[in-house]
């Protein structure tokens, strides 16, 4: 059940299949390319798309504009410390501004990162400040609970072949977006913080979805049943040194991050206050303006209440199961915030250098007008890694209805699935790890 209605509403409409099909022509079958007023079910991404409460929006009322020391900034901090139990922010206008912030600082030159897998804008700046991005990934099975934990054992055996004082950081996102936003459990995280300790290293936790992931522990590490999704989020964060946070998915904002660290990192909290200021803007604003702060503060409180929470993942369950009835090979269980498909069992006869991922995307919105994301070889290209297709659900944004038009679509799809055709890059951007959000592409017999 829905714990909240809908106060104000925005107009949505499905273009006709030859409006479709030259919209998707136009975009070079990269969907990034598509207007938005072009797409009738937005599943691309849950970052920045959900739909704010009547607090929230009260709140951006109360704004504080200043430049120095905003109100806005201190009711944003106490709700981090409150939520999330770190005092120390520093504010950017987004995650990948945070991970500038933090991985900037913290990365040098020939340094490794393992992390339990990278999302590609972590992956990115690793890149960026001259490391080397490992994924950890543990080793797991369709049903397991904790598909998203770190391979701790794999970290140990990355500081014995690079070196232990090669590794600044050993890095745990949760939820494991990449590895179709499957949990991590506590016992992982303080496993994690073993393994930092050992290595000398920071234990650093991506906490993007934290609250989604407090919701999965809560319902299958027995350590956590019957507590609340508030106490199992700080506890699980408690063990961390930093952590890097997209306000823009559990923060339930449209814009906003920070990195979080610990009172007693002096050294930390001061290097990444100078990066902040230099690339994010002053230490009480980070690149939001004073209302967004305010957003997010609400949003912060509001990711962690029990009918929220659970209404959000139970969605996303419900897409799984509503695309499962018509024969979608989906990841199961499915993760918080999206369902992901496999491309390559759906579409077996696209090899994957001919992007069967991308090849499902398109098809979907040739279909029924619905976006997704690639996030297989089109998106990690070399990497080796499974052909997902994810449908994202935006937070508080979508009905039944639109669920059952995603599942009706996909099983349109399969209908003609033997004419569907692979693809190939025509134009790429320089930087392998961003090409999906721009390259063209065309279909190949
Ligand atoms: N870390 C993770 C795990 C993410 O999923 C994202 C964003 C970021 C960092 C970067 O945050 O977008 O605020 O700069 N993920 C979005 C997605 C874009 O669609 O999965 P950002």
């Amino acid at each position: 059940m829905r714990a909240y209605k809908a106060k104000a509403v925005e107009r949505i409409s499905l273009p006709d299949r030859e409006a479709r099909n030259r919209h998707l022509r136009e975009a070079g079958y990269n969907v990034f390319n598509l207007d938005a007023d072009a797409v009738f079910v937005d599943l691309l991404t849950d970052s920045g798309t959900g739909t704010m409460s009547d607090e929230q929006w009260a709140a951006l009322m109360r704004g504080d504009e200043a430049y120095a020391g905003s109100e806005s900034f201190r009711r944003l901090q106490s709700a981090v410390a409150d939520v999330m139990g770190f005092e120390r922010i520093v504010p950017a206008h987004q995650g990948r501004g945070a991970e500038n912030v933090l991985y900037g600082t913290i990365i040098s030159e020939g340094d490794y990162v393992p992390n339990n897998t990278h999302f590609d804008t972590t992956r990115a700046h690793v890149v960026n400040s001259g490391g080397e991005p490992v994924d950890c990934p543990v080793e797991s099975e369709a049903g397991d609970p904790f598909q998203g934990n770190l391979d701790v054992a794999a970290v140990r055996d990355l500081a014995d072949e690079v070196g232990a004082e090669r590794i600044p950081a050993v890095v745990v996102t949760i939820t494991n977006n990449s590895m179709a936003g499957q949990p991590v459990s506590v016992e992982n995280v303080r496993a994690a913080r073993e393994v930092a300790d050992e290595l000398d290293a920071r234990l650093v936790v991506d906490a993007c979805r934290f609250a989604e992931n407090a919701y999965f522990v809560r319902q299958r590490e027995l350590e956590f049943d019957g507590e609340s999704v508030a106490d199992v989020a700080r506890e699980q964060l408690s063990y961390a040194d930093a952590v890097v946070m997209s306000g823009k998915k559990d923060g339930l904002a449209n814009v906003g991050g920070f990195v979080g660290v610990r009172e007693d990192d002096d050294e930390l909290y001061e290097r990444t206050r100078q990066r902040g200021i230099l690339y994010e803007g002053f230490t009480t604003y980070g690149g939001m303006a004073g209302r967004d702060l305010e957003a997010m503060a609400v949003g912060l409180r509001e990711a962690v209440e029990e009918a929220y929470v659970e209404s959000r993942v139970e969605q996303v369950a419900e897409l799984g199961e509503l695309l499962q009835e018509v024969g979608a090979p989906v990841r199961t269980p499915t993760g918080g915030h999206a369902v992901y498909v496999d491309a390559e069992e759906f579409l077996p006869s696209i090899p994957r250098e001919r992007f069967p991922g991308q090849a499902l995307v398109c098809e979907l919105y040739r279909e029924g007008g619905v976006r997704g994301v690639e996030l297989g070889e089109f998106a990690f290209p070399g990497e080796n890694r499974p052909q997902l297709v994810r449908l994202c659900l935006p937070r508080r944004t979508y009905f039944r209805d639109h669920l059952e038009h995603v599942a009706e679509t996909f099983a349109d799809v399969a209908e003609r699935r033997g004419e569907v055709s692979g693809l190939e890059v025509i134009d790429e951007p320089e930087m392998a790890e961003l090409r999906h959000f721009s390259a063209e592409l065309r279909p190949v017999e």
